[in-house]
């Protein structure tokens, strides 16, 4: 029986089947809910049926609540008021759990009288990455059922446990065999009635909260040894207290306090900020422009040109996926350095206990070494990752040309060049991308996929659904200095730059970016990055304090110094050498230091960066503000709480954001000349989001 568009009824012997069918995800929509209430008191009054099931169709159990319906006028029944259902049936409920069950799904199965599960199955709350709390019941219920340091870690990590796992916790009752839930779940609610099982209610429970009694340092310890990781962020420290509240107050009031907790952190902008970036990730992965049908490419094989700090790391992302490279160096120097290195990474991870031993083997037989470009031919995928040099680049090509095979994908992971230009060196131009890893690559998630005036369709489809195979987040790019990342970044290097002239000194410029949430300051990461990066000591000469510096043998971290020092531990100094070398130069131009105000040092960075932001996307280098969003939170360590740096212009105000860049272009010229893109959104009312 049809109960709704998305829910079905059915009874089977004495057993009601409710299944839930709304893709993609079974997010609890009004719909959902509607009509799961509705079949859950059709149960109730049926007096032929003595227990239930409720089961989802399609790839997952419920994914949460519908994160699109938040903002909106709530429509009844809520996700609690359908729990109450739920949990005060006068006949048991069973969850029946494949997929994931997150969030609000996890919740709802949180009230069922019992739960089973799939092997493959997955559960977790992670609206902690939302920067929400679990707003029904869930701060409540999963500590009175794994106990406190359990939900404390589940909660604030977000990432959902396996079923085996969860059956581990005591968060599921039983497993179902894969592939047979339904016919499992029915069996179970079967036995629950033949054996006149109880009703059991998660709320009523209290042997584990008992277990964490009078231990108030769990929290404290558990707030010490997370500082690092929940700076910044609001929602985890309002899940420890809801949970510290499990020990202090009746559940009832529990769930007033969580709802309270929960309200604000939904009205706050650090939820908007990180929905969005849900949603942003999400949209990155479309390419409007192309077609649905479109063929995606078969990449079998890759390989990889240059066994240096990028190649190693690109090689190692295949060899992860199962897909099998071969790693080009210029000698077998460089070859078996390269090779050592990536060995060295993989058995690193494995003593961390984060890939199993036996893997290091199984993947480094994934990798070729080899010194002759020739052993590429079979390649679908090749990637130069040589030295950044467009002669370089060129020669590699031109010779790719003659050694690809027809069809073969080729690829440059260069920083700032010109792709049309190294293109241009071979006789199909259609066939080449810019595939841009971050450093270190096998880490990073962002990958910024260039496309040029001439790259294939069929390439662009199947490099962004390759960024996907390899757990990267690819956004589409166009072909222009820096693309989207380094551009940006240029634009904030050029105000840093200049602020440790005028007057700020390099870690008060740093101490400005940490405290806005960046992971590290900017003159830290050009440190840790290398100074000399780019850097070329033949035609050096002085003109800036970056080249002084090299010129002084203080490339950064590597040397031990750069614009702080660092001792063997790589604990950081400010430094009074390069202090003075800054000064010197300051003098030297003519420039009189004055006081620098933190204020003005997060204006000039942050609009500076808003201000490029809106070029490149006024020139289409991207395509929508959300994709320079990405990279910058996912290429470059912007707090994903602030959402981005056009998401945090939209929340300041456009016209806001357009008045500071007019004054700051009077006070210090023409870098902060307003794009015109910011002035005509600013006329018709609109912000990035709009554009
Ligand atoms: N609400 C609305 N839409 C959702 C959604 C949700 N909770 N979860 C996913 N979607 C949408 C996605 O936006 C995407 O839409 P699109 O196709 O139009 O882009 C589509 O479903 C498919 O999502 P994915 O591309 O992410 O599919 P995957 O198969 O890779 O992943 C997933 C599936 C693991 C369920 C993943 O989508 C996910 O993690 N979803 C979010 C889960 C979540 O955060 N739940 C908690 C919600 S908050 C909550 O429950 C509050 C409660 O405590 C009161
Ligand atoms: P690297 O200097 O560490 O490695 C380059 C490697 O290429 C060296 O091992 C060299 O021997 C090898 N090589 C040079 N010519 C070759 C040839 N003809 N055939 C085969 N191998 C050759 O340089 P890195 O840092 O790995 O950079 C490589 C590319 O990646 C550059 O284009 C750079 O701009 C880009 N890139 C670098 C990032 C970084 O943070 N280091 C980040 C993103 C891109």
């Amino acid at each position: 029986m049809k109960v709704n568009d998305v829910v079905t009824y059915a009874v089977e012997g004495s057993i009601a089947v409710i299944t839930v069918n709304s893709p993609p995800v079974n997010a609890l929509s009004n719909a959902v809910r509607q009509g799961v209430a509705s079949a859950v008191e059709t149960a109730i009054g049926d007096p032929a049926v003595g227990a239930m099931v409720l089961i989802c169709e399609g790839r997952t159990f419920f994914a949460g609540a519908d994160i699109t319906e938040f903002g909106k006028p709530p429509v009844e029944p809520t996700l609690r008021n359908l729990q109450l259902v739920v949990e005060n049936a006068t006949k048991p409920v069973i969850a029946a759990i494949h997929g994931t069950a997150l969030g609000g799904g996890l919740e709802l199965a949180l009230v069922a009288h019992y739960r089973i599960a799939v092997p493959s199955a997955k559960c977790g709350l992670p609206e902690v990455n939302l920067g929400l709390l679990p707003g029904a019941g869930g701060t409540q219920r999963l500590p009175r059922i794994v106990g406190v340091a359990k939900a404390l870690d589940l909660m604030t990590a977000g990432s959902p446990v396996s079923a085996k796992a969860a059956k581990e916790m005591g968060l599921i009752d039983e497993l179902a065999a894969e592939g047979q839930l339904r016919a499992d779940a029915i069996a179970l609610a079967q036995r629950v009635l033949d054996e006149d099982r109880p009703l059991l209610k998660v709320r009523d429970r209290t042997e584990k909260l008992d277990a964490a009694r009078g231990k108030p340092e769990i929290f404290d310890d558990f707030r010490k040894a997370n500082a690092r990781k929940f700076r910044g962020f609001n929602a985890p420290e309002a899940i420890i207290r809801c949970v510290e509240a499990t020990l202090d107050l009746p559940f009832d009031e529990g769930m007033t306090f969580e709802r309270q907790l929960f309200n604000e952190l939904q009205a706050d902008s650090q939820s908007a900020a990180q929905r969005h970036v849900f949603f942003s990730e999400r949209q990155a992965a479309k390419v409007d422009s192309l077609p649905a049908d479109i063929p995606i490419l078969p990449i079998a094989k890759v390989g990889v040109i240059g066994a240096g700090t990028m190649g190693g790391g690109i090689a190692m992302n295949f060899a992860n996926a199962g897909i099998p490279v071969t790693l080009v160096e210029t000698n077998e120097d460089a070859l078996f350095r390269g090779l050592r290195i990536i060995r060295g990474n993989y058995e690193t991870t494995a003593r961390k206990g984060k890939m199993k031993p036996e893997d290091v083997d199984t993947r480094m037989g994934l990798l070729t070494g080899s010194i002759a470009m020739e052993d590429l031919a079979d390649c679908d995928l090749i990637i130069e990752a040589v030295f950044e040099q467009i002669d370089v680049k060129r020669e590699v090509f031109a010779k790719l040309d003659r050694i690809a095979k027809p069809g073969a994908i080729l690829a440059t992971n260069t920083s700032y060049l010109d792709i049309d230009d190294i293109a241009a060196a071979t006789s199909r131009p259609d066939s080449v991308v810019g595939l841009h890893f971050f450093s270190p690559a096998n880490v990073m998630k962002l990958l910024e996929v260039v496309r040029t005036k001439d790259t294939k369709p069929e390439i662009i489809a199947t490099a962004m659904k390759l960024a996907k195979t390899i757990g990267k987040i690819g956004v589409l790019v166009g072909n222009g200095y820096g693309f989207v990342g380094n551009r940006i970044l240029a634009a904030r290097n050029g105000q840093a730059d200049q602020l440790i002239l005028e007057g700020a000194t390099p870690w008060a410029v740093d101490k400005v970016l940490y405290d806005f949430g960046f992971a590290m300051g900017h003159f830290q990461m050009r440190d840790l990055v290398g100074l000399d990066v780019g850097w070329n000591p033949k035609t050096t000469s002085s003109a800036n304090v970056r080249e002084i510096l090299n010129e002084m043998g203080r490339h950064g971290q590597k040397t031990k110094g750069g614009f702080y020092d660092y001792d063997e531990n790589r604990k950081q100094t400010p430094s009074p050498v390069a202090m003075q070398v800054i000064e010197d130069f300051a003098a030297k131009q003519g420039i009189v230091r004055r006081d620098v105000s933190d204020a003005e040092i997060q204006d000039r960075i942050l609009f500076a960066m808003v201000n490029e932001g809106a070029r490149i996307l006024d020139e289409g280098i991207a395509s929508r503000a959300s994709d320079v969003d990405i990279v910058w939170i996912t290429g470059y360590g912007w707090p994903k709480y602030r959402g981005g740096p056009m998401f945090w212009a939209d929340l300041q105000g456009l016209p806001t954001v357009l008045d500071r860049l007019k004054a700051l272009e009077a006070a210090h010229g023409a870098a902060f000349a307003p794009s015109p893109l910011i002035e005509r959104l600013v006329a018709q009312g609109k912000g990035f989001k709009d554009a």
